[in-house]
């Protein structure tokens, strides 16, 4: 018996703005490959949303290696948005992503406001493509991260790529800005459908024996269970001050993180580096999701969602 079914009369069903979701567990871009990578360690067909590795325009050769470095209770990573660019992902890689159960969710990144909405319309024009998420938020690029940090271009961000397609409209947006909120509330003004929240937090790890940093690229993005309490902290933030629904990214590594998340405001998740350690957390983590609901006496995802009260 498939334990997201009965006995439990739990809906795990999930409306993100236009995009629905068949559960509200999905993979974080940059930690599932293109997902045919996982196919022989995860029932992929589980899932409620998969996203894969940003794509951007031009093929992308990444940053100098070492690229990752753990870390106390994490990890850094300073890929660079290492990809093969958009014709070679419509061609090669989603017509897989496509032919799977879940969302596929297709995380973009343009290095102008044009590039955004050209690669935007290019998607739309092509079958298999659910929603788009547009990485304003990697730190690891130069130009990237500009789009996240000022809200009146976040905002021109999402209203373009909103005018240039039909398709759902994710915004992901960084932590590492001090005021998370009005960049959050210029992404709604766009027209966004939801916020994924968050990207990396900007970090650095040295060799003091060497004297020199550990990754090529010198600073990294922080990611798994050390950012949570940041993570949790913005979605908190951001639930109180916008109308559109949230989905939360940071360290989420088994089903009390996610119940965190949702109780402090997410509708839905995303995993990320728990599936570089443990693949199948996220399916492990379906499996729990309708007791913990029925813990809390739901009957759906919604009824849990922002019911956090101060004490
Ligand atoms: C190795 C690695 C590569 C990543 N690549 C991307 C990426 O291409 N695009 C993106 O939006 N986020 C990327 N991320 C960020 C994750 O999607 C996620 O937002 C972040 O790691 C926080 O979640 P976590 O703590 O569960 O990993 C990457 C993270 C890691 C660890």
């Amino acid at each position: 018996m498939n334990p997201t079914e009965t006995p439990h009369p739990v809906r795990l069903d999930v409306q993100l703005g236009r995009l629905r979701l068949a559960n509200p567990i999905a993979v974080a871009s940059g930690t599932f490959g293109y997902a045919r990578e996982m196919a022989g360690l995860v029932d992929l067909a589980r899932l409620g949303a998969i996203l894969p590795k940003t794509i951007t325009q031009e093929p992308r050769p990444g940053n100098p290696p070492p690229r990752t470095v753990e870390t106390a209770c994490g990890m850094l990573n300073s890929i660079g948005l290492d990809n093969d660019g958009i014709e070679a992902f419509i061609a090669e890689k989603l017509p897989y992503l496509a032919s799977l159960a879940p969302a596929t969710i297709v995380s973009i990144a343009g290095r102008t406001q044009d590039e955004f909405t050209r690669m935007a319309a290019r998607m739309d024009a092509v079958p298999g493509v659910d929603a788009l998420e547009l990485n304003v938020s990697c730190p690891n690029v130069t130009g990237g991260v500009d789009f996240g940090t000022d809200p009146d271009s976040c905002r021109r961000v999402v209203a373009g790529v909103r005018d240039a397609c039909s398709l759902p409209v994710l915004a992901k947006l960084t932590p590492n800005v001090t005021n998370v909120v009005a960049i959050a509330q210029a992404a709604e003004q766009g027209g966004a459908d939801a916020l994924s929240l968050v990207n990396t937090c900007l970090g650095m790890a040295v060799d003091w024996r060497r004297r020199r940093p550990i990754l090529g690229n010198v600073l990294g993005g922080l990611s798994g269970p050390a950012i949570k309490p940041i993570a949790i902290r913005i979605v908190y933030q951001v639930a109180a001050a916008v109308d559109i629904p949230l989905m939360g990214i940071g360290g989420i590594a088994n089903i009390n993180d996610v119940m965190e998340f949702l109780v402090a405001g997410a509708t839905a998740v995303q995993i990320g580096t728990a599936n570089f350690y443990n693949p199948t957390v996220s399916v492990k983590i379906l499996d729990a999701l309708p007791d913990a609901l029925a813990r809390l006496g739901a009957t759906c995802v919604a009824d849990v969602v922002g019911t956090i009260t101060k004490q």
